[in-house]
């Protein structure tokens, strides 16, 4: 008989609320453990990297629970929890749901922080930059905490995979964040240079008042906004918008355009068909656009959205990359990215 393959525990941190999602999403063996946190138990070798991962922010393997620590010494029983993986680590993460009581433990954390690297680091944890492994420390409340440890494409170097990111002043809106973090997110830094840069073309639809508009003019792109709503007037003065009062269902670009963004509110159904239609007929080459989820099945409806856009895409024969996450910025939905390859 064949020996049962060896289980790990892979805990994923979410938005709290998308618990159900995110363990849909990681098929079987997954379990909602909490407030923003899924366990799944299955083959190291198994577990898809977290950027394929819509609804997973943050991922590590565990090693250990402990779910009584002292409150007068918490140090010497993570010490002994983690005493059989010594060896350095690039970063030291102390993690915590995103709830209000998260945001409690935040503040235990920062005091708790110094002296508790200073005792990793003289019981073999050294912090090291090349080390290639981080080590998880993740609180749900000032007693308990999940060990783990996560390598390369596994596990976000951000603490609670978490990209913050400071509001613009000048800035037409919040919105402006949600694209940032995209950008920041969906394309590295050699592609931000290549592909966000002056020169370059972009449409906006559902743009009012500007706020992702204005990520791509910060970047010297010229961008047309197409929403009926009003554009605000210092992004209008740099020269670079073109406003039409449009519906953005029906716009098309006269010569096609190097970005598409879409941030109307829609069916995600009506979104996908219309990013389908843009680049199979060669209107633009890459586009960000935001999919709202429905208040049942989100899981599912956006699978069905995914599924569309790439049968779309694979029956023109289009070589492109699709990623879809639900940013931090995010809310009730999720953004995805297409480039043409
Ligand atoms: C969430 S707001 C966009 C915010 C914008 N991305 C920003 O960063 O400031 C959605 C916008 O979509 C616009 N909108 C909705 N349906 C539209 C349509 N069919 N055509 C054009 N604009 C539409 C609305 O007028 C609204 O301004």
């Amino acid at each position: 008989m064949e020996a049962n393959p060896r289980r790990d525990t892979r805990i994923l941190q979410c938005r709290p609320g998308f618990e159900a999602d995110c363990a849909a999403e990681a098929g079987p063996g997954a379990t909602v453990l909490g407030e923003g946190i899924v366990g799944v138990s299955a083959p190291m070798d198994s577990w898809p990297p977290l950027a394929d991962l819509v609804f997973a922010r943050q991922a590590f393997r565990q090693v250990a629970e402990l779910t009584e620590l002292p409150p007068g010494d918490r140090i010497n029983p993570i010490l002994a929890a983690l005493a059989a993986h010594a060896g350095p680590i690039s970063v030291l993460l102390l993690e915590h749901p995103d709830t209000n009581a998260g945001k409690e433990i935040a503040g235990f954390l920062r005091k708790f922080t110094p002296a508790l690297t200073s005792a990793l680091g003289k019981h073999g944890f050294k912090l090291e930059r090349g080390a290639g492994r981080r080590l998880h420390l993740l609180f749900t409340d000032s007693r308990h905490l999940r060990v783990g440890f996560s390598a390369g494409d596994e596990g976000s170097p951000l603490s609670n995979g978490i990209l913050r990111l400071k509001m613009p002043r000048e800035a037409p809106s919040r919105s402006t964040l949600k694209l940032e973090e995209a950008l920041l997110t969906f394309l590295d830094a050699q592609e931000q240079q290549r592909w966000l840069r002056a020169g370059l073309t972009a449409v906006d639809l559902g743009a009012a008042p500007g706020g992702w508009t204005w990520q791509l003019t910060q970047r010297g792109l010229r961008v047309t906004a197409v929403d009926n709503g009003p554009m605000q007037p210092a992004l209008m003065a740099t020269g670079l918008v073109e406003h039409r009062r449009e519906d953005g269902f029906r716009y098309r670009p006269r010569r096609p355009v190097d970005w598409l963004l879409c941030d109307m509110v829609e069916q995600p159904q009506r979104i996908a068909a219309l990013m389908a239609d843009w680049l199979t007929r060669g209107d633009c080459r890459r586009a960000v656009f935001n999919l709202k989820l429905p208040m049942k099945r989100r899981h599912d409806n956006l699978q069905e959205c995914l599924k569309f856009l790439r049968q779309r895409l694979d029956s023109a024969g289009l070589d492109y990359r699709l990623r879809c996450k639900q940013l931090y910025h995010d809310r009730e939905e999720v953004t995805a990215y297409i480039a043409l390859t």
